[in-house]
Parts: structure tokens; sequence; C-alpha cells
């Protein structure tokens, strides 16, 4: 088979590594990949914004591409799976209209609300007066978000004063600093409680968990600091127990995907529900139309299955047929950002260490923002590099990926230190 991997993060990267581990998998292509996507597959430099995807539907068809695996949303929620499917190339991600439940906060808050799948009380506005008016009446702490999706994970303001958030409301709706993704906002209950990432599989009837995992999100130690894509990530996270698993499953997974097949769009895909675990139980912050980047670096080390006839069976709407194997033990994943990141950084930084790191014995390396320049690895983004180890628990993967981490260094690196912390307070070892 030939697998084509659109995306060039250390999900994707993630993605493209596993692959290759299949059986039924003789050649990878990855576009546009990064230098260690380059390693397990060819890139090919063609554009994955939507005046391309005719190109790249080209591209699938002159190479006899079988299966083309999407990680970002961007793609997804302008319609790749669209165009490919009416072309009849198989492709795993979910249509435009299901990525809805990423692309727009105010569709899936009314959906969530609608069908009782328990999220924070929230409501939508395109005016922002009445926003504020809103934010005024109910008082703080609020949390505002931008509607859309390319907001990029950085459109949320959990506000502890009414003024933050109002302020959050002007910024979005008048000033536009997200552009168009706000063009409406949420405006919902603010909601405390220890967060989980919940990731299934979906033909859009059967659902197949994941191993739990939980990123974190904030630039620096403690959890301070700005919004960045994901600073780390581990898995599994102990605070969904196997009862939680179940119940998240039965009161939102599965409600998720009947009301979108309900209301017309047949979901298939990944499903990522962004979790709360608050005292009443778990409830909806948000959802992705597709794997996390960090946890896919997590999750995938763990998984023993082979994961292609996984997704092809997604595609071919018979998941009911397939279970998945998972290791024991556990995964911790340290990213190596730039300097500056998540705000301006600089690039082509030479990076030192990688395969030193390697080394060590149930590390992988998974890279993000690199490229090869002259013949060295270069930083090439603002997260440039993902230690991830598997060992027999959290504490332990957590040790081992560190030690990877001091092998590698680049001009301006920066990580957290205190990757998994939540887990280990959990575990009563902090
Ligand atoms: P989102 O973009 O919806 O995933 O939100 C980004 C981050 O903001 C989440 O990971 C949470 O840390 C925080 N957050 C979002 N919604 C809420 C909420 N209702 N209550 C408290 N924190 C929230
Ligand atoms: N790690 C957060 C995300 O993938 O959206």
């Amino acid at each position: 088979m030939k697998v084509m991997v659109v995306g060039s993060g250390g999900r994707e990267h993630a993605l493209a590594w596993k692959i290759a581990q299949s059986p039924l998998v003789d050649r990878i292509y990855c576009v546009p990949g990064n230098a260690g996507m380059a390693k397990v597959g060819v890139c090919v430099d063609l554009p994955i914004t939507p005046d391309g995807f005719d190109r790249l539907a080209d591209f699938a068809e002159k190479e006899g591409i079988d299966l083309t695996v999407v990680g970002p949303e961007a793609p997804l929620v302008a319609g790749i799976v669209d165009v490919f499917s009416e072309r009849g190339l198989k492709i795993f991600g979910p249509t435009k209209a299901a990525a809805q439940i990423e692309d727009s906060k105010s569709f899936s808050k009314r959906f969530m609300l609608q069908r009782g799948i328990p999220t924070a009380e929230g409501v939508s506005f395109s005016d922002p007066d009445e926003a504020i008016d809103y934010i005024k009446s109910k008082g703080a702490p609020i949390v505002v978000k931008a509607d859309g999706s390319a907001a990029a994970g950085k459109g949320s303001f959990v506000c502890m004063e009414v003024e933050e958030a109002i302020n959050a409301v002007k910024a979005i709706m008048v000033d536009r600093i997200f552009g168009e993704a706000g063009r409406k906002v949420v405006v919902e209950e603010y909601l405390e409680g220890e967060e989980a990432s919940f990731i299934v599989l979906t033909d859009g009837e059967t659902v197949l968990p994941l191993v739990t995992s939980q990123d974190h999100k904030r630039a620096y130690d403690g959890d301070k600091g700005p919004n960045t894509g994901g600073m780390g990530a581990y898995s599994p996270a102990p605070v969904v127990t196997d009862r939680m698993a179940r119940e998240i499953i039965e009161r939102i997974i599965l409600p998720t995907v009947k009301g979108l097949r309900e209301e017309g769009r047949p979901y298939v895909g990944a499903l990522y529900a962004g979790l709360m675990i608050t005292d009443e139980g778990p409830k909806v912050l948000e959802f992705n139309c597709r794997f996390g980047d960090p946890e896919t670096q997590v999750i995938l080390p763990r998984l023993e299955s082979d994961l292609v006839p996984a997704l092809l069976a997604c595609i071919e709407g018979r998941l009911s047929e397939v279970k998945l194997k998972w290791r024991d033990e556990a995964a911790v994943c340290v990213v190596l950002a730039s300097g500056g990141y998540p705000g301006r950084y600089e690039k082509g930084k030479v990076i030192e260490g990688v395969e030193e790191a390697e080394e060590i014995e149930n590390v992988v390396v998974f890279h993000a923002g690199t490229a090869v320049k002259e013949g060295k690895l270069v930083t090439n983004g603002g997260r440039v590099l993902g230690v991830t180890a598997l060992d027999r628990d959290i504490p332990s993967a957590i040790r081992r990926a560190y030690r990877a981490v001091e092998r590698i260094r680049f001009e301006g690196m920066h990580y957290r230190r205190d990757i998994g912390h939540r887990a280990l307070r959990r575990l009563g070892l902090l």
C-alpha cells in the first residue's frame, strides 16, 4: 500500500512513524512533511490549502495512493475529505460538515446543549454589545471563546474579571484579532477541575477509544505563561479511571457520534474531546476533528496493533471488526521549542544531539518544525521536536524523556521541566 500523510508537525511525524511500521505499507508520502518525516517517507512539496486540494488529489491518483491520512484541522474544515471522496480516493478524516464540530464553537455548543451532552452552559453571540451585557449579567469568572478554529487554539479566554471578559469580546469581535474566526463568540460558564483528552476513532457509528492522554498547553512550568499548541503530554491520564472512561463514552462520545449522524453529518475519523473532569463528572470544553498534538506523540508509541487496518475500517464503515492492543507502559513527550515561542522566534538554528537522544532505549524523537539546510538539521518552526519516552509508569517515563532531552541542543531551546506534574500529584508523588 501507498499512504499519504498530510501535515508537517509532531503529530504527523508520529502518524507517519506508526504507519511505516505496518506490514501493509510499502511507501509513505508526506505533504509537506518535515526533516523527521523525510526519514520514514518521501516529502512532497505541494500546498495543503483549499486551492491545492485538487492538485493533491491529482497527485494521489497519479501515484496510486491507497490511503490519505490528514493531521491538522485546517484542511479538514476546508473540505479536503469531500474533495478526495468525490474522486473515489480513500481519505481518513471527517467531511467539512462533520468538522464543524471543531470549526464552529457556536455550532458545537448548540449541538451539545440541545442533546444534553455535558458541557459548560453557554450562549453564542454575533453582536458584541449583547455579549457584553450577558457577561455583565453573569459576572466573573467567565470564559469567552472566538467561534472559529482559525484562532488555532488561542481563541479562548478564561477571565477572572468582568473587565477582562469584556476586553476579550472587543479584541475578538471588534479588533478581529483572529480575523473571521471572531465573527461570533461563545460566552460560557467557568468550569473547575482537571483536564483530559479523550480521543476515539469512529466510522460514524462504532467508536474505538484510544488510550487517554493529557497535554500541557501553557508555555512555562507550573502552567504559567501564554497558551501554546502544547508543550508536552503524557498517557495514560490517571484522572480518567476505567469507570470515568465508560462514562465519557456513554454520555459524551456515543451521543455526539449519533447526533452528528442524525443531523446528516456522519463523522468518520479521529474525534477528540477536550474534557474538564469536574465534581459533577466529565464535561466537554471543546471538540477537535482530528488527533491531538502532542497527544498523538504519546498515544501511538503505546499502540501495539497496526494502525492502518483501523484507519481503513473507519473509512469502510466496519470499525466494529477492529480491536486495538495497547502496551501497558506509560508514555511522556516533552516538546522542545524555539526561543521566543509562542511569540516571535528565529528559525535556522542548528540542532544537535537527536541521534544521541534516540540511542536511549524506548525513546523516539518526533520532529515538528525542523528542516535540513546544507546537510544540517535546523529549526524551522516554534515547536521543534517532541521527545517521547516509554517506561513502566509515568514517573519512570518522565525520567527517561528528560534524560534524552538533555542530549539535545539548539540555540534558544526552551522546554517545560514539569511535564506530567498533574499525573505525579494524582499518583501521590508530588
Ligand atoms: P478551548 O479552546 O475551548 O480548548 O479552551 C482552551 C483552554 O481554555 C482549555 O484547555 C482550558 O484550559 C480553558 N478553558 C476552556 N473552556 C473553559 C471553561 N469553560 N472553564 C474553564 N476553563 C476553560
Ligand atoms: N493538544 C491540543 C490539541 O491538539 O488541540
